[in-house]
């Protein structure tokens, strides 16, 4: 038997710290937010997406009385990207959230879905894609490579003949 371990590498950042570039890209998100359609959670979360030709891409979370139907704001952001700029990669993803329901300290980490479907289109693109997690606090988590939010995930090899 061999015990393994994960280090997941990132960095934590006060907001005032951020690039210019990176500090407007979290206040596309935190405006988006302001779209959301969350009349169930009042959870309004915000994701803008830099891509390489330095278009804007916003999602929103939008919910349905039947709650499965809804869809969370990374996915709304990345799904309306391939949509609409199918060649053009994916930089940088910048997700926050809006709500009075609770005082969130620590920064929004995307659920396993969304890791899963950011992870879908890093693969397509062949390059990584940077996450900038925040909330309503000051503080700020990195990442330069979204992998590092999901090891162990479910991949294309899984599926290859052998
Ligand atoms: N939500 C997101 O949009 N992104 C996440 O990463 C986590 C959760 C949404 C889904 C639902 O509309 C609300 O937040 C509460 O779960």
């Amino acid at each position: 038997m061999e015990e393994f371990k994960l280090t997941i590498k990132g960095i934590s950042l006060t907001r005032s710290e951020l690039s210019d570039a990176d500090e407007q890209l979290l206040k596309s998100a935190e405006d988006a937010s302001k779209n959301a359609y969350a009349p169930y959670s009042q959870f309004y979360v915000g994701a803008a997406l830099r891509l390489e030709n330095g278009t804007i891409v916003l999602g929103t979370n939008q919910e349905n009385v039947a709650y499965p139907s809804g869809l969370c704001a990374e996915r709304v952001a990345i799904f309306s990207a391939s949509t609409n700029h199918p060649n053009e990669r994916i930089e940088t993803m910048a997700i926050t959230v809006n709500t009075t329901k609770s005082s969130i300290v620590d920064p929004l980490s995307p659920c396993g879905n969304c890791r899963q479907v950011i992870m879908e289109y890093q693969h397509k693109q062949k390059s990584p894609i940077r996450l900038i997690l925040a909330s309503q606090s000051d503080k700020v988590w990195i990442f330069e490579d979204a992998a590092a939010l999901l090891p162990f995930g479910f991949e294309a090899d899984y599926l290859k003949n052998s």
